[in-house]
């Protein structure tokens, strides 16, 4: 009876979890980012951070009062209505903490709504949403009662001080007016407004960047989710941040920019080799080719009506070319033998580079490790080893067991035919361009850098450069000469660019971006399950919620690479892996290993996972290889592999995955340039997938693989493109002390950047919005990046730095900014983007 007695009715209920919800997610809202706060400031502001969770909190309270009229009742349901949503946002706060260990954008929330594979992104995460909706109730609940009549004593008293007072007088007597009033105004009144004046005062006097952020209160910061695109006007150059400044004091002014001349259209001929009805792709080599306004339908009225300039290397500040290098002494004698007649491109999702192949000498491998006891250590190390083996032989590097000897690789069903020697260039040092897959992803095929803005708007672009596909399909359009084909039959043969994934196009417009990089030609989820498709039905499950393993691609590609043989045509095989994609899913007859232990206060489980797709991978790398082997294509086949992006995980740092996470463990990828008559070349550089496609023209065009004509096309728009080609020497800086730049866009695209550069072991995420703050970390000191400093104002954190890395690393830490802010104009401008 007691029991029941006490269960509390419906508005104390609602009103507590308002409460509860408002005031737990501010209090985790605030921990986040309480490292890159001052403490003084902090405490000084932190009264007006709670002004809106108070707001909020009073103005449900009035709403939540026990109905009796029709117009409370109204009231009520608007109070529940909005008592719902609070706890909707505070239950995906928490969740999406729980899960990532950052923060719900809500802002970005849109995209995601119109989008299925996103959709089921969000929806990975529910259990962990409903499990804090469940806390939030619970703790509800049970100070239910108390709370609510406590905030309606409070409610009362401050009726009964101040309205009372003001209303009585009106039904008594004139004269008695005053007392009342005083009554009111010094007993209670002036203290008030004490207060409130000192919270006004503070906040006007707050810093916007990061207060602002850190005081919005659930649910008014969901309305973010409903602020519109806004067209804005055509982006117009900015001069390079160092040009006037002779003091710089790391690099002269840049020698070949000349930033304000005219571009010098009139005075540059059509090249030759430009077919008349110019391909799609190479519209900037038409003279006088600026795209015209009418290209975006209606234009915002306010905005000048502005040409837009194409990209164009010469007039890059920030490029540095080496083609002027002589080739890697060790390929150059190899040329001769080599055919490059098919070219395959891989993207490995979320691939890691100390896990490409996995040995000893990296963070991630001592964490590994670290979760095992003693006694277990020796075994791990053992199974570590035996993990990667096929990047063991593509890599050329070669893990270690526990005592010490080379890997065993026998166990590998796919034997490298090239040997130790052979195999051609390993990348060390390589860092991915964007932590966002398909924005990485473009960067391979087409030596593009992508958009700084949130998620794949390049889609509906102009990309502004010519993507693989394009200069194969150009390449169709001439005949080889008689002595050509005599000398090289494949040079007469056509090239066919096939896209293949195990996984499904349709997120986030990935179908849309290819087609615009000039695939025609796609296997992909929704091929691998249509009734009509040659291989019909499946042989497993989905694995994940984008799709199926990567096996189920196999008989197509087989398809693929024995017609290529039998019809004598060029492939260029694209393919991007995914079950190395959270939630980590294999088939269910591949046998999974238990690498990780159980020390430590994090759950292993997720790596684990992880791990087992990566030794997936791996032998599915295999199998392809084995697959060239035997249709008698891998010594005409150049393969390029690299890491779209990393993956952090509890292991590496407190926030994990890649969305809104800076973390280095997010950016460290493979890259492999691969053909097994090349010599094994190491190279130490940090590169970036830029490099892919210069590489692959400029070993093209050195090892006479394509005919003539179209060694002239390759060779006139190869230093057309910002990246460097890795068969040369890798400039870390230029002839006039610029050092190369390497810029990162953090997922999803518009919210932060990652700032390196080739000369200091110094690195920047630089925040674009002012929810983030910057962040600092010197990785020669600090590798796996777990004492990052942390500031939300540049003073601030240039202070910080100063003192804690000298000025050296304070002066980079200027330049970099600067960089960063110009080269995200930059790629609006190239990328003529109009939106904000
Ligand atoms: C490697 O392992 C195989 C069995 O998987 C064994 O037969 C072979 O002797 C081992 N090689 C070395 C060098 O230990
Ligand atoms: C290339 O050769 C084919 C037949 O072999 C011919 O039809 C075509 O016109 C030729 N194209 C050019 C550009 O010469
Ligand atoms: C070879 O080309 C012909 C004609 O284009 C086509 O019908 C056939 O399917 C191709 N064969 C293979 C194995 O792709
Ligand atoms: C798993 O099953 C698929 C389809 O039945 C088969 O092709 C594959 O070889 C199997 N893999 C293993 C490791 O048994
Ligand atoms: C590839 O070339 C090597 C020599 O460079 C040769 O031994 C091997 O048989 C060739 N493989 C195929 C499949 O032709
Ligand atoms: C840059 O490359 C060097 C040389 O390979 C490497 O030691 C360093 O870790 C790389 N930087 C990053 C951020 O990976």
């Amino acid at each position: 009876m007691a029991l029941i007695s006490s269960i509390p009715s419906i508005p104390p209920i609602l009103f507590a979890i308002v409460v509860v919800s408002v005031l737990s997610t501010k209090i985790l809202h605030i921990l986040q980012h309480i490292q890159s706060l001052p403490f003084v400031y902090f405490v000084l502001y932190s009264p007006t951070l709670f002004l809106p969770d108070v707001l909020v909190i009073t103005v449900l309270r009035l709403l939540l009062q026990s109905p009796e009229t029709r117009l409370q009742w109204v009231l009520f349901y608007l109070g529940g209505a909005l008592t719902l949503l609070t706890w909707f946002a505070a239950s995906t706060h928490f969740g999406f903490f729980l899960e990532t260990g950052s923060e719900v954008q809500w802002g970005a929330s849109e995209s995601f709504l119109r989008d299925p594979a996103a959709m089921k992104i969000l929806f990975s995460g529910i259990y962990t949403v409903i499990a804090s909706g469940a806390v939030i109730f619970a703790i509800s609940f049970f100070v239910s009662t108390r709370l609510y009549s406590m905030t309606g004593r409070w409610l009362h008293a401050v009726r009964d001080r101040c309205w009372e007072s003001i209303k009585e007088p009106r039904s008594l007597l004139p004269h008695s007016q005053p007392m009342n009033i005083r009554r009111c105004s010094f007993h209670w009144l002036l203290p008030t407004s004490a207060i409130v004046i000192s919270l006004f005062f503070l906040l006007l006097t707050r810093p916007a960047v990061p207060y602002n952020h850190l005081s919005g209160a659930i649910p008014l910061t969901m309305l973010n989710a409903f602020h519109g695109q806004a067209a804005g006007c055509r982006p117009q150059p900015r001069p390079f941040p160092f040009l006037d400044d002779g003091e710089s004091t790391h690099f002269r002014r840049p020698l070949n920019w000349a930033f304000g001349s005219k571009p010098e259209e009139e005075e540059r001929e059509r090249p030759s080799w430009l077919p008349e009805d110019i391909p799609p792709g190479f519209h900037r080599w038409e003279v006088g080719s600026a795209i015209h306004e009418e290209k975006y339908g209606v234009q915002a009225i306010q905005c000048a009506p502005e040409v837009f300039e194409h990209y164009n290397a010469a007039r890059d500040p920030m490029k540095v070319s080496n083609l002027d290098e002589e080739i890697l002494a060790p390929l150059q004698d190899a040329f001769k033998d080599v055919d490059i007649q098919h070219v395959m491109l891989v993207i490995l999702e979320s691939g890691r580079k100390e896990l490409f192949p996995t040995q000893p000498g990296t963070p991630l491998y001592d964490a590994l490790l670290d979760s095992h006891e003693e006694k277990d250590k020796e075994d791990a190390m053992d199974k570590l080893a035996q993990m990667t083996l096929v990047s063991q032989m593509l890599t050329g590097e070669y893990a270690v067991d526990s005592l010490g000897q080379p890997a065993n690789l026998s166990a590998s069903k796919w034997q490298d035919p090239a040997g130790p020697d052979m195999g051609g260039i390993n990348v060390r040092g390589a860092l991915t361009g964007s932590s966002l897959t398909l924005k990485s992803m473009m960067m391979g095929h087409c030596g593009v850098q992508p958009l700084p803005v949130d998620l794949l708007e390049e889609a509906g672009l102009d990309i502004y450069q010519p993507c693989l596909p394009q200069i194969f399909e150009l390449f169709n359009r001439k005949n080889a000469s008689a002595e050509e084909i005599q000398e090289k039959p494949f040079l007469g043969y056509n090239w066919k660019s096939v896209f293949t994934q195990s996984c499904t196009d349709t997120y986030d417009r990935q179908n849309i971006l290819q087609e615009r990089m000039g695939f025609k030609e796609k296997v992909t989820k929704e091929v691998i399950e249509d009734v009509e498709s040659k291989h019909y039905p499946p042989k497993g499950e989905e694995v994940n919620y984008f799709g199926f393993a990567e096996e189920e691609t196999y008989p197509y590609l087989r398809d693929l690479v024995f017609g290529a043989v039998e019809n004598n045509t060029r492939l260029f095989l694209s393919h991007l892996t995914s079950s190395t994609h959270h939630p980590w899913g294999v088939p269910e007859n591949y046998t999974k290993v238990q690498y990780m232990g159980k020390k430590g206060s994090v759950d292993h489980s997720l790596m684990n996972n992880y791990l087992n797709t990566i030794r997936y991978i791996d032998d599915w790398l295999g199998d392809i290889m084995g697959l060239l082997d035997e249709a008698g294509i891998s010594n005409s086949t150049l393969i390029a592999i690299v890491g779209d992006h990393g993956q952090a995980f509890g292991e590496d740092a407190k926030v994990t995955g890649t969305f809104e996470n800076g973390h280095i463990s997010n950016f460290r990828v493979p890259l492999v340039f691969r053909h097994p008559q090349l010599p094994r070349v190491h190279v130490d550089a940090n590169a970036t997938s830029l490099t892919i496609l210069p590489t692959i023209l400029d070993l093209m065009i050195q090892t006479k693989s394509l005919k003539q004509e179209d060694e002239t096309v390759a060779s006139a728009i190869l230093p057309e493109y910002q990246g460097q080609s890795m068969i040369r020497p890798f400039k870390n800086e230029r002839e006039d002390g610029m050092p190369v730049w390497n810029m990162a866009l953090i997922n999803s695209g518009g919210s932060m950047l990652a700032i390196t550069s080739t000369t200091s072991p110094f690195r920047l995420i630089m925040p674009l919005k002012t929810e983030f703050a910057f962040r600092f970390t010197h990785l020669g000191k600090d590798p796996g990046e777990t004492q990052p400093l942390q500031a939300w104002t540049m003073p601030r954190l240039s202070s910080l730095v100063m003192a804690d890395h000298g000025e050296d690393a304070a002066a980079w830490l200027e330049e970099a900014v600067k960089v960063g802010h110009w080269w995200v104009d930059e790629q609006k401008r190239v990328w003529d983007y109009r939106g904000r």
